[in-house]
């Protein structure tokens, strides 16, 4: 299989730019057992950030993803899948082995898994419930660390749908008290409602407060992608890109990680070296196929919400939303411009910058202004 060079899911390697900061945060954190919350709008690229500086810290790890765990049994079975991935990740699947674990663990019986040449450890949790069975592999992954005298990792990632389960707080708190006492396991914490993330983690009376290192992932510089861009031109097509069409996926992207390699995904499938109008004719495509996903997210949004991102949408940055020319453009009072305005934040649909409110997204903000 060809090598996918921008990827619409995780990237990885060679199909991952920069970050360079962040990811040598992340392997010093690893390295020192700090935890860290990686936070940010949808798609900026936080899962392939925290995958990517896990393999260079090269300690062993498991990646757990909470996507729809909404019951205290699927948080609890998760774990276990985590958990048997960590053990075959941290020593061969072999009698020998299988002796040692059944020595060490004390909450899990193990056994040995033969499908076709490979083999791969069965984890079987003895605890009673599903609080009891996550603190019960967290304290048998120690034993077992302690024993290995070795380090791991745990990325919990789509972390904020643990809160829907009946257990969320007391799970928040068990994994607290034992993130607070490892020596040994580092987490690694994302998801994708920010929101709902920054309510776990950033509440004086909630047990994750202040436990994590955080990352506020932004945007890859401009700088960075297009080096990255022309690395990748000149190892395809052998000649550079001219910088006016690097400078076009840029701008109609706004550096936006996972458009960037939407466009680009369709331009490298060009035979020649792709033009200016190449770009365009690949954005507007790509507006034509996410069309529908666009209707999707906003239908959920109230009409004053709409009419403040459409009006969001015509600019790059709106410095006063509530200043009187926005209230006589939008007819809407200051206080409805300012809930829509708040609603939209704790969505991501906008964010805050230093230069103003901004939509997140730049799909969205294109199909909207192609509306208005
Ligand atoms: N450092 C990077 N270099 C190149 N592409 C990247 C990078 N980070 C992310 N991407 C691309 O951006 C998109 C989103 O990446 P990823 O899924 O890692 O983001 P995420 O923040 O975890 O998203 P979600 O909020 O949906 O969980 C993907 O297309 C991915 O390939
Ligand atoms: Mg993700």
């Amino acid at each position: 299989m060809p090598e996918i060079l921008f990827p619409s899911r995780i990237a990885l390697g060679r199909a991952f730019c920069n970050r360079e900061s962040e990811r040598e945060m992340l392997v010093q954190n690893v390295q020192q057992i700090r935890h860290t919350l990686i936070i940010s709008p949808r798609r900026y690229g936080k899962t392939s950030l925290a995958l990517q500086a896990i393999s260079e810290s090269k300690v062993p790890y498991a990646y757990i993803n909470f996507f729809n765990a909404l019951r205290d049994e699927d948080v609890a079975k998760k774990f276990v899948g985590g958990f048997s991935s960590l053990l075959t990740t941290l020593m061969p699947a072999s009698q020998k082995a299988l002796k040692s674990l059944a020595a060490v663990l004390a909450n899990t019986q193990v056994s040995l898994e033969v499908k076709g040449v490979g083999a791969s450890f069965s984890v079987k949790p003895t605890s009673e419930g599903p609080l009891e069975t996550v603190q019960h592999l967290l304290a048998d992954i120690e034993k077992l660390l302690e024993a290995e005298n070795k380090k791991a990792v745990i990325f919990l990632d789509e972390f904020q749908d643990i809160v829907k389960t009946e257990m969320s707080d007391l799970l928040q708190a068990e994994l607290r008290d034992f993130a607070q006492r490892t020596q040994r396991l580092t987490f690694i914490i994302s998801g994708s409602h920010r929101h709902m993330l920054n309510k776990i983690f950033d509440d004086r009376s909630k047990p994750f407060y202040k436990l994590c290192d955080r990352i506020n992932l932004q945007r890859i510089k401009s700088a960075d992608y297009t080096a990255f861009i022309q690395k990748h031109a000149k190892s395809q097509w052998k000649k550079p890109l001219a910088l006016e069409v690097i400078n076009e996926i840029l701008q109609l992207t706004e550096n936006h990680p996972y458009y960037v390699n939407k466009i680009c995904a369709k331009l490298w499938n060009l035979d020649r070296l792709p033009t200016k109008t190449d770009v365009d004719l690949s954005w507007i495509l790509l507006g034509e196929e996410e069309y529908d996903s666009v209707v999707n997210d906003i239908s959920l949004l109230s009409k004053n919400q709409r009419l403040v991102l459409q009006a969001l949408s015509q600019r790059d940055y709106l410095q006063e939303p509530n200043s009187i020319s926005m209230i006589q453009e939008l007819k809407m009072a200051h206080s409805s411009i300012s809930q829509a305005l708040e609603a939209l934040l704790k969505n991501d649909f906008i964010e805050n910058t230093a230069q103003g409110y901004r939509v997140v997204d730049p799909l969205i903000k294109y199909v909207l202004n192609k509306a208005a």
